[in-house]
């Protein structure tokens, strides 16, 4: 497991020494949810087995909700649940979700398909299974940008390369040209940051979507990430298992194990006064690295 100590935490997580001051901005409380997941279990009809075992988090604009818990505990199912995209076997069993206010349970596959990329994005740890292996990578972003916000070819390519810069590739004029195997993991899991946010959706789930990066590069998509936060309103839903990550970014946050939600609250109690043995087991794992410096000031509650 990779863990980010204070040496190699990304720069707007570091400690800055004005610990009473928020790092962004939140937006005002009585914002409607963009994502309400309301007791949502999630089962395998194949064996009838339940593995989520309701799991309930609002998100509003500028806000970010984590989810943490060991390997297997139901995170990444709780992200597909409210994208609409689980497994073949897999189905909701219970609960709701509600995306902008509509609930997905009555969407078809065209209001699908008009909700992705411009109201709800995501990025998840295997970026190759989401990009076409045939086509350069640069013209599928731009693809997503004529169709999803209408630009013209010349225009959609001219943002692909700035979203390729943004995500801080090196060259992106070669990346754009580039195939999917031609690119390291680390490229990759950028170019498909890049797409998930190309449309400048509402809300972001970012599913272990920079473990594979290294601590320099996760710092600058974790800093890019809290920027769209603040500027453009992006609400986040991240999913890590790094609870300095956590501590710093997001506002609530979820603890999960064997498909439970064991504890929830704002980030700061939670991880200052864990109720849950296993939240504290977590923290023990990361106390070495000081999460204090990492806590975001303690909300109003
Ligand atoms: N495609 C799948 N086919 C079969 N079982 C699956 C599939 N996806 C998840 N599961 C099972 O569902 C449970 C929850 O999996 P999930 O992927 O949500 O865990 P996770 O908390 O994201 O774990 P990790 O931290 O390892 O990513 C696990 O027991 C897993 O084996
Ligand atoms: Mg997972």
């Amino acid at each position: 497991m990779t863990t980010l100590s204070p040496q190699t935490a990304p720069g707007h997580l570091r400690s800055t020494g004005r610990d009473n001051e928020p790092p962004a901005a939140p937006a005002a409380p009585t914002s409607p949810p963009v994502l309400s997941v309301r007791d949502v279990r999630v089962s395998d009809h194949v064996t009838g087995r339940e593995i989520v075992h309701g799991v309930s988090f609002e998100l509003t604009p500028g806000r970010t909700v984590g989810i943490v818990g060991e390997s297997g505990s139901g995170k990444t199912l709780t992200c597909r649940a409210a994208l609409g995209i689980l497994p073949a076997h897999f189905e909701i069993t219970g609960g709701s979700v509600e995306i902008a206010g509509t609930d997905i349970a009555g969407l078809t596959p065209g209001q699908w398909t008009a909700l992705r990329a411009t109201t709800i994005s995501a990025v998840f740890q295997d970026p190759a299974s989401y990009l076409n292996p045939s086509i350069r990578v640069g013209p599928q972003i731009a693809e997503v940008l004529r169709v999803k916000k209408g630009l013209k070819r010349r225009e959609a390519r001219h943002r692909a390369l700035e979203l390729l810069r943004a995500v801080h590739l090196r060259d992106p004029e070669l990346v754009y040209r580039q195939y999917t195997h031609e690119l390291s993991g680390g490229m990759l899991q950028r170019v498909l940051i890049a797409a998930a946010i190309c449309a400048d959706p509402r809300i972001l789930i970012a599913d272990e979507a920079t473990t594979a990066l290294d601590v320099t590069v996760q710092a600058e998509i974790l800093d890019l990430l809290a920027d769209l936060r603040v500027r453009a309103g992006l609400a986040l839903l991240i999913v890590s298992h790094d609870l300095a990550v956590v501590a710093q970014l997001c506002d609530e946050v979820l603890v999960m194990r064997q498909g439970e939600v064991v504890e929830q609250g704002p980030t700061r109690t939670v991880l200052r006064r864990p109720r849950h043995e296993y939240t504290r087991l977590l923290i023990a794992e990361h106390e070495q690295y000081g999460l204090d410096k990492f806590l975001v000031p303690q909300e109003a509650s």
